[in-house]
């Protein structure tokens, strides 16, 4: 299984490589040593990760360069904007035209977007987003792996299942080698090539075991490495990279100072942002965003949510409803509607609109069956599969009944590329921008 298309690469300018897919020029980071213009290379975040042997790029090419168009003409087909317009809001005409042409739709009008409630309004806000996020971004849909290596956690964040608080929970680490081997598997076996590790804020791995743990990783598999273990420190962040991390996951959870502050008790809102921006400086991919629906929670907290997000260059939004566990002060709060999670997805392509990954949340998946059809046709185009093995996963309880925990990997993953295909996308990440 493949989750991304080799590309051959046509230039080599430093760093940069200009990578041909189909006729279609995208640049890749290069950090690959002995990288030759007439290589065929996979690209993942916009970092040249492997060069593939050429007989085996021209096999799979073979088979992709028949799908390849096909899926093109289905995507562009329920793309198409026919906005139909008669009895509706002229506001809602005027900025969903200025969000067509990809003109710069101003916060008012943003919050304005996020305010709606009709169906018939909501239905041309999702379209005129899932316009931009073909127009700009094709139909390429990143497909991330996740592993989940330790449920243990030193924090007590007043909505997550697996806070310190929650004394119920059966707890596991794995070890150094579980991971890696679970991280061979999910490349070898199931072909993704980026991952994620993430767990709790477990003070049991320190940050020279993650960077052992990264390097183990990297000198057996070309693989996209993020981070997702909390706060580590500036100077953890910067080891964790030259171990060879390169993307962090690290939701800001709430833009509202106050909102985050009465949900993360003894928690600095600052140092969490800190992170952030450091990390992007460090040259990290950012993958950011909060929850929907937390009590309390504004339109205009949603809004500057997604301006943060924009604003700590978020290279993936990742934004989910809260979901209440039973075990926690926020048993009792009430979820958010499916439309309320797919208005700030929407809103994040419009206010994004050319660069923008936009995942579809698990959270969301478990909130409604339907989420990645919804979603993705919202302007949403990643998805993130969970690759921790079936033993360990049930317990990375963060909020209940969470979808797909029952599903081995294979059957995700089939199910995952027969919505893909449905709806005309293709399972690639082909880099950071048009050459
Ligand atoms: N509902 C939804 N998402 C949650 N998370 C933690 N608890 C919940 C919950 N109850 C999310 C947080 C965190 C991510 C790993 O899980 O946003 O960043």
């Amino acid at each position: 299984m493949c989750y991304a298309i080799p590309g051959k690469v046509e230039k080599i300018e430093g760093k940069i490589a200009t990578v041909n897919y189909f006729g279609e020029k995208k640049t890749a980071l290069n950090e690959l040593v002995s990288l030759k213009v007439g290589d065929y290379i996979y690209a993942q975040g916009g970092f040249a990760i492997e060069v593939v042997p050429e007989k085996e790029a021209l096999e799979i090419l073979a088979v992709w360069k028949e799908t390849f168009f096909e899926l093109q003409d289905v995507d562009m087909r329920l793309s198409r904007l026919d906005l139909e317009k008669k009895g509706i809001d002229k506001k809602l005409t005027r900025i969903l035209d200025i969000a067509a042409e990809c003109r710069t739709v101003k916060a008012d009008d943003l919050l304005y977007l996020l305010k709606l409630e009709k169906d018939e309004e909501l239905d041309l806000l999702f379209k005129t987003a899932n316009f931009l996020r073909r127009k700009y971004l094709g139909n390429s849909c990143c497909v991330h792996g996740i592993i989940e290596f330790s449920n243990y956690c030193s924090q007590d964040c007043s909505y997550c299942g697996i806070s310190i608080q929650n004394k119920s929970l059966q707890r596991y680490r794995m070890t150094k080698e579980q991971i890696v081997a679970s991280a061979i598997e999910a490349h070898d076996k199931y072909g993704f090539k980026a991952l994620v590790l993430q767990s709790g804020e477990d003070p049991s791995y320190s940050v020279e075991d993650l960077c052992e743990l990264i390097r183990e990783i990297k000198s057996k598999i070309p693989v996209l490495i993020f981070i997702s273990v909390g706060e580590v420190g500036i100077t953890g962040l910067k080891k964790l990279y030259d171990a060879g991390a390169r993307g962090l996951l690290m939701r800001f959870e709430a833009s509202n100072p106050k909102l985050y502050q009465a949900l993360h008790p003894g928690k600095d809102y600052a140092s969490r942002i800190k992170h952030l921006e450091e990390a992007y400086k460090i040259g990290y991919l950012i993958i950011t965003g909060g929850l929907i629906g937390l009590p309390n929670q504004t339109a205009e907290d949603l809004l500057s949510d997604i301006l943060l997000a924009k604003k700590l260059h978020a290279e993936m939004y990742t934004f989910g409803p809260f979901l209440p566990h039973p075990e926690t002060p926020l048993a009792k709060a009430p979820p958010p509607k499916t439309k309320d999670v797919l208005k700030v997805l929407a809103v994040a392509r419009i206010a994004d609109p050319k660069n923008a990954k936009i995942l579809v949340t698990t959270g969301f998946e478990t909130l409604d069956i339907k989420a990645r059809e919804e979603g993705l046709m919202a302007g949403a185009n990643s998805v993130m599969l969970n690759v921790t093995p079936d033993e360990f996963k049930k317990n990375y309880s963060i909020y209940p009944n969470r979808a797909h925990i029952d599903e081995p990997l294979q059957e995700q993953i089939e199910k995952t590329l027969a919505i893909l295909r449905g709806l005309g996308r293709a399972p690639t990440d082909l880099g950071i921008s048009n050459a």
